[in-house]
């Protein structure tokens, strides 16, 4: 079993960790433990009491002084009850009354794991059951119970967290903050490693020493943005990639989200994830419960490598619900960078006949095919086809496109509305923000209300019947921009607090139907790019748009930085025309290939514009894409070794889980002149055995250990090359014999 119980001590084992908590003699929760596996004994010896200076003690420790909730680790900590740190609960639970004070209720156990209705979360699958721990909280004088939700997926090596809050009063009670999970770690001094950016600079990598006091991340955008990814790693000062411990924390959820880290008089460090509380405001009448989303609990010994790769495999085989989920990806063509609004059948059955001489699997028709669509200021809203460019219509073109040898992919973003289109003349309610106030435009759209069911039904029977006419095997859903002023027309004014999430709820609701509908189709969610690269959407749809910076030295940074918490497959990764068109840098074909390659591959660019050597080199990659795409997409673990936030050197490498294959890529950013020697130290192989490993025109034979200890040299005398900025060098591996 990987949860044990005796005594009230509640000890969940994974493959390589231990989490414990414990009701205590004052029947309050607290978190024990959270590490290396341990066995079942009683952590609460760790928890030292003390008087501390003018610490609040609960009512019943009266004549102690020492028992005081200001330092004690706790599994949910809520608002008044004397602890003043980050919490995750607070609520007027009637009358006005906001100081709760949660006991011990109960506990259940069950088999399998949780859902969360409405909501992307974990799930149980073939590779890992998963169990379920319940623990009920109950308000001390109020018929107020949270439920705290544990789901235990012991092969995966991950804990999963949520909380529901159920109200049995008589009542209403207005929740103004709910978090999904505190992780109290006790003693300890973290690094707080995260994950942040701009729009075309997303998941920049940034390690700080969290100084004493509250350090937070948060998006109020309404998506989980670009600026905040809703990840984060506690480490101890000295781990590595190779090395030393970790703890994270992954948001399952797409909208605006708050982690909030704290360390506090005592050195203690706390940290609480969830719904962003800015703009959120919950009644829940007499009877009523509200779900939080997800948070995914992750804790490594042996560095960031073996956290990521946890993630990876537990987001793969039990979160990502398509049936592309260990597929290999198609290798495509997307037209935005080649031709943007201006395209027409003509000009797009042109790249598709290079395409398919090139031997892609794919043509995906961007932006700009529907309602009157000819730059962004008109069109949202209306998904039927324009015919002045497509006379045929999708339906006519994706047929085209299948009769050439190619599967056909369709643009969409259904989130939104022109205020010149059909939807908005007719529906102008449904656009969110407040009558007769000010509405933000963002790219010339406005946000539809999703929150209400009524627009999710129009905008799926609308998109369903494009999808039903015509040949299609890839959806990109798009959304560019932020939700601002939010506030839905359909709604009291009493109930305006809900709007940000029941909007999110409604985006899972459509995804959920199409998905369904559609079960074929591969998804790849995108929001400029990646503002919603989170596990919420991966649960839906199992690609995500990286970024929409594609200039292959930028993407060494954005990719890294994604790799922490997303499988590289789940990365949408394309080679672009140079110059570049977000930075006009012009980077050699052969590098942006080789960064490409690590995740889903495909091209961004007009492929009738290349050279005849250019074409012969395309050919190329396509070619290795196919031989490996196994390797890197489905059978591999990914390894970071150079990291690029630290240096002019960029290398990462794929490993086969049999240990008999792997690639690996090196990127250099600037050439130097009479650079200094380097060797590059592989990683993930078998000590024992024999390698041959090719590169450009080079092949060396040797033992694992001899690659990984002491690595191959780099030739980095780029002098007599013609472009040597932004080199690379891309090495396959393969075992001998
Ligand atoms: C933003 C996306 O990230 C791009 O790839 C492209 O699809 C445009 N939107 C189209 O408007």
């Amino acid at each position: 079993m990987a949860i044990n119980i005796k005594n009230q001590i509640f000890t969940l084992h994974t493959k390589n960790s231990t989490y414990q908590m414990k009701v205590d003699e004052q029947n309050m929760l607290i978190h024990t433990y959270y590490g290396n596996r341990t066995d079942d004994t009683d952590c609460s010896y760790l928890i030292r009491m003390a008087d501390r200076g003018f610490s609040g003690n609960i009512p019943g420790t009266d004549r102690e002084r020492v028992y005081s909730l200001d330092f004690l680790p706790q599994e949910f900590p809520v608002y008044g009850d004397g602890d003043y740190r980050v919490d995750c609960l607070k609520a007027d639970l009637g009358s006005g009354v906001q100081d709760g004070m949660f006991f011990f209720d109960s506990y259940q156990i069950r088999e399998g794991k949780y859902n969360i209705p409405g909501l992307p979360a974990f799930f149980s699958s073939e590779k890992s059951e998963g169990e379920t721990l319940e623990i009920v909280l109950k308000d001390a004088v109020e018929e107020v119970y949270v439920h705290l939700l544990y789901g235990v997926f012991e092969e995966l090596d991950i804990i999963t967290r949520a909380a529901v809050v159920e109200n049995r009063t008589e009542g209403d009670i207005q929740i103004s903050r709910i978090m999904s999970a505190c992780l109290d770690l006790g003693m300890g001094k973290y690094d707080l490693i995260h994950f942040y950016g701009k729009h075309a600079g997303e998941r920049q990598m940034e390690r700080n020493s969290l100084p004493h006091g509250i350090t937070e991340l948060r998006s109020t955008r309404g998506t989980s943005s670009h600026q905040h990814n809703p990840f984060v790693i506690l480490a101890d000062k000295d781990t590595t990639e190779s090395t030393g411990e970790c703890y994270s924390a992954s948001f399952l959820y797409s909208g605006g989200f708050h982690a909030q880290a704290e360390v506090d008089q005592f050195n203690q460090t706390r940290l609480v994830i969830g719904i962003d509380d800015y703009d959120f405001s919950w009644k829940l009448k007499k009877g009523e419960s509200f779900s939080t989303p997800e948070v995914c609990l992750t804790y490594s010994a042996d560095g960031f490598s073996k956290l990521s790769q946890t993630l990876h495999q537990a987001i793969v085989s039990n979160l990502i619900r398509s049936c592309w989920k260990d597929r290999v990806r198609p290798i495509l063509v997307n037209n935005w960078e080649a031709t943007y609004f201006d395209f027409n059948k003509d000009n797009l059955i042109a790249i598709a006949k290079e395409a398919a001489e090139l031997n892609l699997d794919m043509l995906v028709l961007d932006d700009g095919w529907f309602g009157k669509r000819d730059d962004d200021f008109s069109g949202l809203g209306d998904w039927f086809v324009n015919k002045n460019k497509l006379p045929n219509g999708i339906s006519g073109l994706s047929r085209k496109i299948e009769e050439m040898g190619l599967k056909f992919g369709l643009w969409v973003e259904l989130e939104m509305v022109n205020k010149n289109s059909d939807c908005y003349r007719a529906h102008p309610d449904w656009l969110i923000g407040a009558p007769e106030r000010f509405e933000s435009h963002s790219r010339h759209q406005h946000v539809l209300d999703f929150s209400r069911p009524e627009v999710v039904d129009f905008i799926y029977d609308s998109i369903s019947k494009v999808i039903e006419e015509s040949s299609i095997s890839y959806i990109k859903w798009d959304m560019n921009r932020y939700m601002s002023e939010p506030f839905s027309r359909g709604a009291s004014a009493a109930d305006q607090g809900k709007t940000m999430h029941k909007y999110i709820l409604g985006v899972y609701e459509l995804y959920t139907r199409l998905t369904e509908r559609f079960p074929d189709i591969l998804f790849e969610s995108c929001a400029s790019g990646g503002a919603r690269f989170d596990p919420g959407m991966l649960y839906f749809a199992p690609q995500t748009w990286t970024s929409d910076d594609t200039d292959a030295a930028e993407r060494e940074k954005i990719q890294y930085g994604t790799s922490f918490v997303y499988p590289i497959v789940s990365m949408g990764s394309h080679v672009s025309a140079v110059p570049n068109h977000q930075l006009h840098r012009t980077t050699p074909l052969s590098t942006r290939a080789n960064v490409a390659y690590f995740g889903t591959f495909g091209y961004e660019l007009d492929l009738n514009l290349l050279s005849a050597k250019e074409i012969e080199e395309v050919k190329a990659q396509v070619e290795f894409m196919k031989e490996h795409r196994d390797l890197i997409q489905v059978e591999g673990d990914f390894y970071r070794i150079l990291s690029p936030f630290e240096g002019n050197d960029t290398a990462w490498m794929v490993v086969s889980r049999d240990k008999k294959q792997a690639v690996a890529g090196y990127y250099e950013r600037l050439n130097k002149v009479n650079a200094s020697w380097m060797r590059l130290r592989f990683k993930g192989l078998d000590e024992d055995q024999l390698y041959k490993v090719k590169w450009e025109d080079k092949c060396l034979k040797a033992y694992g250990n001899e690659l990984m200890y002491a690595g191959i040299p780099v030739d980095r005398d780029y002098c007599n090359k013609t472009n040597g900025d932004f080199h690379s060098v891309l090495y396959t591996i393969e075992a001998e014999g």
